[in-house]
């Protein structure tokens, strides 16, 4: 039997932080050892905010080399430019056809970045191309962090509302949100996510920060006034939030953690959360050193070419049920 499908994207827009690794991306790795993996740099995606037409194929490329120092494999994956396999574009003006307007309004994402960023055509829509991106190659599941489940949904919802339409044409997806670490928050404001767009560069850690600036920020992040380490979201948000970094990094508990660090004042813990996210962040930096950047430009042309090749055939079916194949 063909293997699962999995399908995932990332904005090249800022640097990739440890939210999008410890929610999103430590899954995007995993998953290659069963699922068929498609992997997309959502360039498109990316311009529904202003971008500097001189800086983003910088950008650009540099989140596919730290995809790829992360361990994207492209021996196994596909990894590509979105922008570089047009069915994605072509595959959201046909959905776009059966969303309603009324559905687009209740997205919660478009409200926060219109609201901040000012609003256009393209980031309303941002969630239909998002949907053709996880339908072009037909995939089974999409690892994302927790503020992407309402996008899944409207995926889930477009696909049966095609196949009632026009025939059966699209599976299900299923998204794969970790039960921790779906939704790291801000160091500076533990009720805010972490986010590559916030201002503030002392509210999150890249991936590709050196260790000084990792201790700096971990040193910095806002807890409470209290001083015991105790996991409660509700009370302790800012604590809780190390707490999930240092258990992802190094598979303790939150009930191993309480009782190492429960007592032993906050400064003591966030050393050790320091340490813990140097050491989990090492190798991959040292990887992205290691990678040639014609390397990288090379993989992901090839990467394209292959998406374009596997795109066309899925979508000519498409066309077909709607009436629009050659
Ligand atoms: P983006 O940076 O918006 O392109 O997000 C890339 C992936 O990282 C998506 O799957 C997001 O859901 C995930 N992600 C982004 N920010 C966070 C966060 N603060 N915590 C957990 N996952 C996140
Ligand atoms: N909207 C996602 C984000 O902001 C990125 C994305 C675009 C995506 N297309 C996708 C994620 C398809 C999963 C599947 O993080």
């Amino acid at each position: 039997m063909a293997r699962k499908k999995v399908f995932s994207g990332i904005q090249p827009t800022g640097n990739i932080h440890i939210g999008n690794y410890l929610g999103a991306l430590r899954n995007w790795v995993a998953l290659q050892e069963e699922y068929d993996c498609i992997y997309c740099v959502v360039d498109l995606h990316a311009i529904t905010v202003p971008q500097d037409p001189a800086a983003f194929p910088g950008e650009r490329h540099d989140a596919a080399k730290v995809l790829l120092a992360m361990g994207v494999d492209p021996g196994r994956s596909l990894l590509y430019y979105q922008s570089r396999v047009p069915q994605h574009a072509e595959l959201a003006w046909i959905l776009s056809t059966i969303a309603s307007t009324g559905q687009m309004n209740r997205m919660t994402q478009f409200k926060e970045k219109a609201d901040k960023a000012g609003s256009n055509l393209g980031l309303y829509s941002y969630p239909v191309l998002m949907a053709a991106d996880i339908l072009l190659f037909r995939a089974d599941a999409v690892p994302v962090g927790e503020d992407q489940k309402q996008h899944l949904e409207l995926t889930r919802d477009l696909a049966e509302r095609f196949n009632a339409r026009f025939g059966e044409e699209f599976p299900l997806p299923e998204p794969i949100i970790p039960k921790t670490g779906a939704r790291i928050m801000s160091l500076q404001d533990p009720t805010a996510k972490m986010s590559k767009s916030d201002p503030d560069p002392a509210s999150r850690i890249l991936i590709l920060d050196d260790p000084a600036t990792i201790r700096r920020r971990v040193k910095r992040a806002v807890t409470d006034s209290e001083t015991e380490v105790r996991f409660d979201w509700e009370k302790k948000a800012g604590v809780s939030n190390l707490m999930e970094m240092y258990s992802l990094f190094t598979g303790a508990s939150m009930e191993q953690i309480e009782a190492e660090f429960g007592t032993g004042g906050y400064g003591r813990f966030k050393e050790a959360v320091a340490e813990e996210i140097i050491a989990g962040l090492a190798p991959f930096r040292r990887a992205y050193e290691a990678l040639d950047d014609a390397e990288v430009d090379r993989i992901m042309e090839a990467g394209a070419e292959a998406a374009r090749r596997r795109a066309e055939v899925y979508q000519e079916a498409v066309r077909r049920r709607v009436g629009l194949s050659a």
